[in-house]
């Protein structure tokens, strides 16, 4: 695990739209895990930009989403299908067809994991994945006690989770109890994780996820397990980790991180406004966009 620490939101969310173009631009067939979230939002913002501004190549590559709420449909505004289509896949070259979410709808739930899990295999594994991080420590929806070797099955959400995203939904009730989750395992079989986490909110459960003990009650923990994983945290995020010192060492000299400090922030480079968000376009049903 190696841990980035850059100064504030905006310079961390940079670095991850960076890492990710990059990777893009060298494996345009580049097979990528996405995640949702707040902090999640300022990534795609980014990555629109680079798509309108450097015209970043959406076309070859395809996209597994972490989790799905159980009984929200695709047009749902709380769906995270929505999500992804308001954030991201509107606003880029991405072929829909190429953009993968478990099905919350599914009458066979069970069937409907296992078909993603074969998914996921049949295009190859995933490159890439992009993590956010819950309050509890969660990965995707891999609520405490979830196996380190789980795959992507239905988790029932905890109050905790319940309880923070309940302000996007008209009341903490409409929260679905469930969700289709990849899981912990489906999680370390990806080829690279990078985990974004920003805001002193997030500061104890970062500190536990890097520097605490490997335990199923927090999922992140099982990220030192994986053999290529970066957190890019804000000084806000990352203000509890005992090691800093030593992250800030790392990122300043080892060679591999070398573009990325030369590298022009996006707001030097085009005019990007921190903050800014992609222009809303009203998003139509997935069935339609598909066709
Ligand atoms: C949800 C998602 C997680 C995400 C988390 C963080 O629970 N299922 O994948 O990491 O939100 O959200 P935020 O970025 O809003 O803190």
């Amino acid at each position: 695990m190696e841990v980035v620490i850059r100064p504030n939101a905006d310079a961390a969310a940079d670095l991850v739209a960076q890492i990710i173009a990059r990777a893009l631009r060298s494996n345009p067939r580049l097979v990528m895990g996405l995640a949702t979230g707040n902090t999640m939002e300022s990534v795609y913002a980014r990555l629109v930009q680079l798509h309108r501004k450097e015209g970043l190549d959406f076309s070859a590559c395809s996209t597994f989403n972490l989790d799905e709420y159980v009984g929200l449909p695709a047009d749902h505004v709380n769906s995270y299908r929505h999500y992804m289509n308001h954030h991201l896949f509107a606003h880029v070259n991405i072929r829909l067809q190429n953009t993968h979410l478990p099905d919350g709808m599914a009458a066979d739930l069970t069937a409907e994991c296992a078909n993603y899990e074969r998914l996921i295999t049949e295009n190859g594994g995933i490159d890439l994945q992009l993590l956010g991080i819950g309050q509890n420590g969660h990965l995707g929806f891999n609520e405490p006690l979830s196996a380190l070797r789980s795959r992507t099955r239905v988790k029932v959400l905890s109050p905790v989770t319940r309880a923070q995203n309940a302000p996007l939904f008209p009341s903490p009730d409409l929260v679905p109890q469930r969700a289709i989750t990849m899981g912990v395992g489906t999680i370390l079989d990806c080829r690279r994780c990078v985990l974004l986490a920003t805001g002193e909110e997030k500061a104890a459960i970062v500190a536990k996820a890097v520097e605490g003990p490997i335990t199923s009650m927090i999922s992140a923990t099982s990220l030192q397990l994986h053999a290529e994983c970066t957190l890019i945290l804000d000084a806000a995020a990352g203000s509890k980790l005992k090691e800093s010192e030593y992250y800030h060492w790392v990122f300043g000299n080892l060679p591999m991180w070398e573009p990325f400090r030369t590298t022009p922030t996006l707001v030097a480079k085009n005019g990007f406004q921190p903050g800014h968000q992609p222009e809303k376009k009203p998003v139509e049903a997935v069935s339609d966009i598909l066709e």
